[in-house]
């Protein structure tokens, strides 16, 4: 089977940070799960290097535009490259063979009449490189994904006509229903799509940076719009224009994009390709967003999470298995050192590591580093069935890119294994003199890191060979076949030492200790003097924090405040002579029954307020996300005024 696996092209108006790095490590998950498994697979990924935002970055830069350009793609090669990213090649919309791919798939459509010129006036945000209607404009101004300030753009151009594949594109999602994935984010395209699409301006005249429109268009003061541009990477990498080489690579198995630019690829992309009349790919899979302490990473926040610092740090491959396991496939994360390091020590060291040392060390005791597994199905039948289940289950996860679940299932072989040797306790069974059952568990282990690495493979490729290297065996289509899919052992493993493989990370962190500064590690490597100062600025002392006067308080009764459909009023025993009254907007999340007679924090010394003309003398602590709202309690009951702090 042919698999063509692209990751979006990059802008080279910046540096890689983990955004990106997560990204490309999806995709290369499953492009080297794909050819473990034995498919002929081919993986892009490349840089997207027009537009008006790399012409401006680059003029800020001080620097020729090309230059610039090479400079960045360049520094996302060499990441890549370090990083081992598998990649088949890597494209760059400045290569000579990708314009002429543009402007050959720009007369195609063009001859079909799906383009035709016209003028465009309207709000364009050179940050999305797109343009938005004035509708969808905050405050009539500011670029509804971004929140950047909007151009006026007045100018001729070029319209595709993407009004005319409303029908087209609603009755393909309907026959796909697995196109988009996740599906939770289906029914969002489907909305966009049936809101009413507008043709779309596919060329620009106000600046010079990006693909000519083909010579006989006789047009040359127009280039193309950069979302056209890139787009069309995702065959001309292919041979599109030129000689075709790979295009039976075509369709693509999986576009893997980032959510916010979904759209592009479920709505604008299939259109394209229909007017080409080339089929469309098979998934467009959205992964979420990651921030850092909850906020988009940006550069002027210094905020930005760098791969490369990360990855030496903590280890390439940890990094790698950290996002993949960390964060359901589709969501948004949050880059937390803590969480980061909790992974490492207890998935990593504790389970994996630890099996590992395990057999290493027993094997050497044992049988001088030999063993063998005739007596595993003997002493070991219940593990067996146990793990074959769990390999039964595993790949569909893979397949729906669902990589926490697919490693939480994975990891289940680690708890088979450190289970089985504490109930047979191999060194009870030497000294019982029972020695074939004590190495048919060894060989049970053995045999189950050897599964699991090959499972453990398109994630963590190089901790992976240290192992097969360590137990004799060799990671490939053919062990795939007989370990996974045939469920066989290995008959024979001759063991050799390897160091520790995930060293624990101890010692304090930079999100948890500011005082600690020694062992931080600092993952901001473009924060500047003056951001830290303003960080500075930002911090109280302990003084301060004690001014506001957080109490325990118990809900003695709630009531709903008329008219409203988020206030309650609320009476507040804070161990005072009288409860105060509170008036909270909790309504839409808390029934009357699960506040009265239960216990809240108060901040007991806010002005007073009025709202709704109510007077509200204290405020409730509570934590609220994008799934709702939870009101802080103590763990245990407490003695209302109970001061917290
Ligand atoms: N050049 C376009 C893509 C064209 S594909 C034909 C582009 N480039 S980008 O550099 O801005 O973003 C590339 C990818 O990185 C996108 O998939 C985007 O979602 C992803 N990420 C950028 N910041 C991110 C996070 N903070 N977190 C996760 N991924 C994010 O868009």
């Amino acid at each position: 089977m042919k698999n063509y696996i692209t990751t979006p092209i990059y802008y080279v108006n910046g540096e890689a940070h983990i955004g990106h790095a997560y990204t490309t490590f999806i995709a290369d998950t499953i492009a080297r799960h794909s050819r473990l498994k034995g498919n002929e697979t081919f993986f892009l990924t490349g840089t997207d290097e027009h537009g008006q935002k790399i012409e401006e970055s680059a003029k800020k830069a001080g620097k020729e535009t090309q230059a610039f350009a090479d400079e960045i793609s360049k520094t996302f090669k060499d990441l890549w490259d370090g990083f081992d990213i598998s990649y088949d090649k890597f494209i760059r919309t400045t290569d000579i063979d990708h314009k002429r791919g543009v402007q050959k798939a720009f007369m195609k459509m063009y001859d079909n009449g799906d383009i035709y010129k016209g003028n465009y006036e309207g709000h364009y945000c050179i940050s999305c490189e797109t343009f938005f209607p004035e509708t969808q404009l905050i405050d009539g101004e500011f670029c509804p994904d971004c929140g950047k300030p909007t151009n006026i753009v007045k100018e001729e151009s070029y319209f595709f006509k993407l009004s005319e594949y409303e029908d087209k594109l609603l009755k393909y999602y309907e026959d796909n229903q697995d196109f988009i994935l996740p599906k939770s984010r289906r029914n969002e395209v489907i909305n966009f799509v049936k809101g009413g699409l507008h043709d779309l301006s596919i060329t620009r005249t106000t600046f010079e940076w990006g693909v000519k429109l083909p010579e006989s268009m006789n047009d040359d003061k127009h280039v193309m719009y950069v979302w056209l541009d890139a787009l069309l990477n995702y065959i001309t990498a292919l041979g599109y224009g030129k000689d075709e080489e790979n295009m039976d690579f075509w369709p693509a198995n999986i576009h893997m994009v980032g959510k916010d630019i979904l759209r592009f690829h479920a709505i604008y992309w299939p259109a394209f390709l229909m007017s080409l009349g080339l089929p469309l790919p098979k998934h467009i899979a959205a992964h979420g967003w990651w921030t850092r302490d909850g906020e988009k990473m940006s550069k002027s926040k210094g905020n930005v999470v760098l791969p490369q610092v990360v990855a030496d740090a903590y280890g390439l491959e940890n990094l790698r298995y950290f996002m993949l396991r960390e964060v359901p496939f589709g969501q948004d994360g949050d880059f937390s050192q803590r969480a980061f390091i909790d992974r490492i020590n207890s998935d990593l060291s504790n389970d994996l590591g630890n099996l590992l040392n395990r057999i290493i060390g027993m094997s050497g005791k044992y049988s001088e580093f030999k063993i063998d597994s005739v007596d595993v199905i003997k002493y070991h039948s219940k593990e067996l069935d146990a793990m074959a289940s769990v390999i039964d289950n595993l790949e569909p996860f893979l397949d729906d890119l669902r990589t926490h679940k697919y490693l939480e299932e994975l990891w289940k072989l680690f708890s088979i294994g450190n289970k089985a040797i504490e109930e047979h306790a191999p060194w009870v069974k030497i000294k019982e003199d029972k020695k074939d059952e004590a190495l048919a568990t060894v060989a049970l282990i053995a045999n189950i890191l050897a599964k699991a690495s090959i499972m453990l493979n398109c994630i963590m490729p190089n901790t992976t060979k240290t192992i097969s290297e360590a137990l004799h065996f060799e990671i490939n289509t053919s062990s795939y076949q007989k370990l996974i899919l045939d469920k066989k052992l290995l008959d024979v493993f001759i063991i050799e030492k390897v160091p520790p493989l995930f060293p624990r990370v101890e010692g304090p962190l930079m999100d948890e200790a500011p005082e600690a500064n020694k062992e931080e590690v600092p993952l901001k490597k473009m924060e500047t003097k003056k951001e830290s100062t303003v960080e500075e600025d930002n911090l109280i002392t302990i003084d301060q924090f004690f001014e506001t006067s957080l109490r325990i308080g118990t809900i003695l009764e709630a009531e709903v405040v008329p008219k409203s459909k988020k206030l309650y009023k609320l009476s507040v025993d804070i161990g005072e002579k009288e409860p105060r009254q509170i008036v909270a907007g909790i309504r839409e999340f808390y029934e009357v029954a699960e506040l009265v007679n239960t216990q809240v924090c108060v901040v007991s010394n806010l002005k007073p307020a009025k709202l709704m003309g109510l007077l509200s003398e204290g405020m409730l602590l509570a934590a609220k996300d994008e799934d709702g709202l939870s009101l802080m309690r103590p763990e245990h009951k407490r003695k209302a005024g109970s001061s917290v702090g």
